[in-house]
């Protein structure tokens, strides 16, 4: 199946990455998010960084141009209804998720695939909202999405092959490589692997052996991480590995549960980059 026409559903850091890197790449994408704000904010983002890469001469003006030309930010889901797949990339609550896929179903063309970026859910559970089971699939970017070259297709119990075809397709497109989740299990491949180490990375503080930002020196100079696993977590946010943590806890039993100081930063609001404070402070700077 040929994939022209993105419609992206969340507007968030993800929802923004994934637009912004879709439409530079020639589709026609459409993002739709409920928040007062969301759709504003995702925008000058956008515009923010494109201007930054013209600035770098990474990006011609002109090409720049089309590529917001390309880019719509719609009022109603029902605008989504001519795409030929959806990307979801909302919050990570299980029954807001579930509504919404049975309502893109309704809405959608019966040839359309539905694909979720979600960070460790379930996408049989996903697909049993809707009546195409075989054309919905994960699609997990990694943050920043204009960056990280990686994307996961993950297949639910029944995927097809042609669904997880495209979706490959559509990510060679995007200029990333993919690899292919045969089973769907909580976390995948990348998160399965990177959440018991930001876990125990909060274990290890917690003890007292080491200071946070030493723990982030030895992870860059020890094993050559490029950016420390506490100035990770602040990107990605304190509440969505807390949140993933707590689902892997549920699935795969309490060695995954989130530490009591991850707990406390989450219920203190210090969420990292996006709340100006998490591990580190970023008042001043961002
Ligand atoms: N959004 C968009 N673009 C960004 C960006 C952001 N937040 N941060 C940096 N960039 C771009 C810059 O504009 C620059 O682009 P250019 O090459 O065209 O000029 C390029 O990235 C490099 O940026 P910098 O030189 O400022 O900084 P670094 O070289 O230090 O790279 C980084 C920054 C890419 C964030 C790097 O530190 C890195 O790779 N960190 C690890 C990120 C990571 O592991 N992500 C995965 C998180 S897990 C996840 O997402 C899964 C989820 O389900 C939890």
């Amino acid at each position: 199946m040929l994939i022209k026409k993105i419609g992206i559903i969340g507007a968030g850091t993800m929802g923004t990455g994934i637009a912004h890197v879709a439409a530079k790449n020639g589709f026609l994408v459409k993002v739709y998010d409920e928040f007062v704000g969301a759709k504003e904010k995702s925008l000058a983002t956008i515009e923010k960084l494109s201007a930054s890469s013209v600035a770098k001469g990474k990006q011609e003006p002109a090409e720049r141009e089309a590529m917001l030309r390309r880019l719509q930010y719609v009022n109603s889901l029902s605008e989504l209804a001519d795409s030929d797949l959806v990307i979801e990339a909302i919050v990570e609550v299980l029954d807001i998720k579930l509504a919404l896929f049975k309502q893109l179903d309704e809405i959608l063309a019966k040839e359309a695939i539905i694909a979720s970026n979600t960070s460790s859910m379930s996408i049989t559970t996903l697909a049993a909202a809707t009546s195409r089971p075989e054309k919905v699939a994960g699609m997990h970017f990694f943050n920043p999405a204009q960056v990280m070259k990686l994307v996961e297709v993950i297949r639910g119990f029944h995927t097809s092959d042609e669904t997880v075809q495209a979706l490959k397709d559509v990510s060679d497109k995007l200029g990333k490589t993919s690899i292919e989740v045969k089973r769907d299990t909580p976390g995948f491949v990348v998160n399965r692997l990177l959440l018991p180490q930001m876990r125990e990375a909060v274990k290890i503080l917690e003890e007292g052996v080491a200071s946070v930002e030493d723990i982030d020196t030895a992870l860059k100079l020890g094993l050559n991480h490029p950016m420390g696993i506490f100035a990770l977590q602040d990107l990605t946010g304190i509440d969505i590995c807390h949140n993933v943590l707590e689902y892997f806890k549920t699935e795969m039993g309490d060695q995954y549960a989130p530490p009591l100081l991850m707990k406390q930063m989450v219920k203190a609001g210090r969420l990292g980059r996006k709340t100006g404070y998490g591990w580190y402070n970023y008042s001043n700077n961002n």
